[in-house]
C-alpha cells in the first residue's frame, strides 16, 4: 500500500485536503511541492494519531476535526484534494463529492484510491450480500458494491487517469479486493 500512496499523491503541489485522513498514513509520501495539507478527520482518537504523523511529516499538515460532508473550509481553499480509501464509509457520498467540488479551485485536482465494485457478477453479488449484512458492521460503515469514479464523475470533476487494480493481488479476491487509482479535474 505505502507504493499505491506514493503513486496516489506523486507530483501534487500547492494546498491540499485530505478528507478522511485516518491515522495519517499518507502524510509520509506528500511531495515537496506541497506547501500545507489539511487533513480532515471525524474520529478523535484517529485524529490525535494523525496529529502525531503530521508532526513528523516532510510538509506541513494542518489537522482539523470535520467530516466530508461539511469541510472546515473556505470556497476554492484548495488546489488538490485527495481520497484514500474513505468513500466507501461515507453515507451521503453525493453531499461529500459537492463539498469536495466546492473546496477545490476550477482547474484544481483530485486523486483517488478507492476500492470499487467487482467487474466480474460473482464478486458483485458477494459484495451486495455482504454490504447488506455485516460487512459495514465490521468494517466502520464500509459498502464494497460503490463505484466511486461515477461518483466523482457526477459531480463536478472530469475523470483524467484511472487504473484498476487489485489490492491485496492474490488469487482469491475478497469484496474489498477491486480497487481504482485515479485523478480527477475540478469544472
Ligand atoms: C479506511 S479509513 C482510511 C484512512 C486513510 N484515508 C488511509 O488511507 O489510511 C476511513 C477513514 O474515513 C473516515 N471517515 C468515515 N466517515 C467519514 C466522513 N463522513 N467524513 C470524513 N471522514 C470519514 C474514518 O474516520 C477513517 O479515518
Amino acid at each position: 500500500m505505502a507504493e499505491l500512496r506514493r503513486e496516489l499523491l506523486a507530483d501534487l503541489r500547492g494546498e491540499v485536503v485530505e478528507v478522511g485522513a485516518g491515522n495519517g498514513l499518507n502524510f509520509a509520501h506528500y511531495p515537496p511541492a506541497v506547501t500545507r495539507v489539511f487533513a480532515v478527520e471525524p474520529e478523535p482518537y484517529l485524529r490525535d494519531l494523525a496529529a502525531k504523523a503530521a508532526r513528523r511529516a516532510p510538509v506541513p499538515i494542518t489537522v482539523l476535526p470535520g467530516r466530508a460532508e461539511r469541510l472546515p473550509l473556505e470556497d476554492g481553499a484548495a488546489d488538490a484534494a485527495v481520497l484514500c480509501l474513505v468513500l466507501c464509509s461515507i453515507a451521503d457520498r453525493p453531499r461529500a463529492l459537492t463539498e469536495l467540488r466546492r473546496v477545490v479551485r476550477a482547474g484544481g485536482t483530485l486523486r483517488f484510491l478507492e476500492h470499487c465494485i467487482a467487474d466480474s457478477p460473482g464478486l458483485r453479488r458477494v459484495q451486495r450480500l455482504v454490504d447488506a449484512t455485516v460487512w459495514p458492521l465490521l468494517v466502520g460503515g464500509c459498502h464494497t458494491a460503490t463505484d466511486p469514479v461515477t461518483d466523482i464523475a457526477e459531480h463536478g470533476f472530469t475523470i483524467t487517469t484511472v487504473r484498476k487494480l487489485r489490492f491485496p493481488d492474490q488469487r482469491i479476491s475478497t469484496p474489498a479486493t477491486p480497487h481504482v487509482l485515479g485523478a480527477a479535474r475540478a469544472g
